[in-house]
């Protein structure tokens, strides 16, 4: 038996998309699904988000406001805080937060008040797909057992239900929602081909995985990859500054190995939504399926997540050995994002470092060209340009995020002491006094 979903292509006669969700991953989804011709609600709690979108304001980082627009202009996306503009879908996709919680378990409130909604409006033959990240065994678990019990339906019998992580890179113009190939996957084989038909209509590539836990899992590894390099270079960079080792030399040496190497920079730490919660999901999985704990996963996070004070402590010797004072100290910091080229504050080692200076005394100044509202950021620091002028004017400049806005080369001629964590400037210059 098959499942084929969306064969027209004229808008709104594909069929009706409700999406849960309007953050960065929902909108992407909603505005695709628009575009190419489905009628698209797009539900979200939270009222000043809807009427921004609805505004035509809110497409962040690698969305462009114009798509937006033109979707909204047709009258094929509709952003909505009611929750009976979401009846009688024919595809209904989940993209609400998936948090980690105090004790380092999944947070599901949000996946389970979305399951809810959808189980109430749920006719049979509809399709039901998860993007939020999830542990290994969600979809097939808390996901249709609550389906299940607020639609009063069988799940894979009555509805096809599967999941489709979100692959998103933010900052990366060359792949798009579009063009990323998209893992589909089902609790049976007709709700895989359903996942797989819907999808079809809205990414170049498909890649059809036969379970969800395997799905949920491949999402999760390829998060860890990151965050487990991310830590190596970091733990090395470390070791190799206090065995007097040109850590930046050494890794330029590495890459040139055309097979078996990927580079990955020193930095400081792990920031952003998915690195941080897809290996807290990944090692509470393995922990809590009573199966031996993931080591080396719990180690990257404990190296990521000590970096800030590494940082904090290196600016601090670098202001002692030059005869200067934490307390009272101009320090100002360029970049806040968690990561170059995007607005992202989630998390972000550099707002933590920032913040930490701030504490300590020093009248911190920040300046990212990206990031517009920072509400994380301490309020006794103050935002400014990264001009030549304000580096002269800083006791110390301190890099944080490599945005490319940033002339560093430039910049570092007016600093007094620039810190560079980053090794842009190349590692020996890590502390460096004009
Ligand atoms: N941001 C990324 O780069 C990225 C990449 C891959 C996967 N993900 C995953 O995608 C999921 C969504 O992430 P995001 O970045 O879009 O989050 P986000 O915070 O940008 O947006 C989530 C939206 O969901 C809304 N929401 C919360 N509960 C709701 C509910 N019950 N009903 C309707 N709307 C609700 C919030 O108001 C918010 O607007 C998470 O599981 C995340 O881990 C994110």
């Amino acid at each position: 038996m098959s499942h084929e979903l969306g064969s027209k292509g004229v808008h709104g006669h594909r069929g009706k998309v409700a999406v849960i969700g309007q953050g960065h991953i929902g909108l992407r989804v909603a505005v695709r699904a628009a575009e190419v011709g489905w009628s698209v609600v797009g539900y979200d709690i939270d009222e000043a988000r809807v009427k921004e979108l609805t505004s035509g304001l809110g497409a962040r980082d690698g969305l462009e406001t114009e798509r937006l627009s033109n979707v909204l202009d047709t009258g094929a996306y509709m952003p909505t805080f009611s929750k009976q503009d979401i009846s009688g879908f024919d595809v209904a996709v989940i993209a609400v937060p998936t948090p980690v919680g105090a004790d380092g378990s999944p947070e599901l409130s949000h996946i389970v008040d979305a399951v809810d909604l959808i189980g109430k409006y749920l006719k049979a033959g509809a399709v039901v797909s998860i993007e939020s990240s999830l542990y290994p065994g969600a979809t097939e678990g808390v996901v249709a057992s609550g389906l299940a019990y607020s639609s009063g339906k069988e799940p894979g019998v009555d509805f096809y239900l599967g999941y489709s992580p979100e692959r998103v890179d933010t900052g990366n113009r060359a792949y798009l929602f579009e063009n990323t190939p998209k893992i589909v996957s089902g609790i049976n084989d007709i709700s895989l081909d359903a996942i797989d038909s819907f999808y079809s209509t809205l990414v170049a590539k498909t890649v059809r995985v036969a379970g969800t836990p395997e799905a949920e899992l491949a999402k999760l590894m390829e998060n860890t990859f990151r965050q487990v390099n991310v830590a190596l270079v970091n733990e090395i960079a470390l070791a190799a500054g206090t065995l007097g080792i040109d850590v930046g030399e050494a890794l330029r040496a590495a890459e040139t190995k055309p097979f078996g190497y990927m580079g990955f920079h020193p930095g400081t730490g792990a920031g952003g939504h998915c690195l941080l919660s897809a290996s807290s999901y990944l090692s509470w999985s393995a922990r809590n399926g009573s199966g031996p704990p993931l080591r080396v996963v719990e180690a990257a996070m404990t190296v990521n997540s000590s970096m800030p004070g590494h940082i904090v402590q290196q600016i601090i010797n670098c202001i002692i050995s030059n005869d200067g004072h934490v307390e009272g100290s101009r320090i100002l910091v360029l970049g806040l994002a968690y990561k170059p080229g995007v607005s992202e504050v989630a998390n972000s080692p550099a707002v933590d470092i920032a913040n930490a200076l701030a504490n300590l005394g020093a009248q911190v100044s920040a300046a990212d060209p990206y990031v517009q509202e920072c509400p994380i950021l301490a309020d006794s620091i103050s935002r400014v340009e990264a001009t030549p002028q304000r580096c002269a004017e800083a006791d110390v400049v301190v890099l944080l995020v490599n945005h490319k806005e940033f002339d560093i080369g430039r910049l570092a001629e007016k600093c007094r002491l620039l810190v560079d964590p980053l090794y842009v400037t190349g590692s020996r210059n890590a502390l460096r006094a004009k």
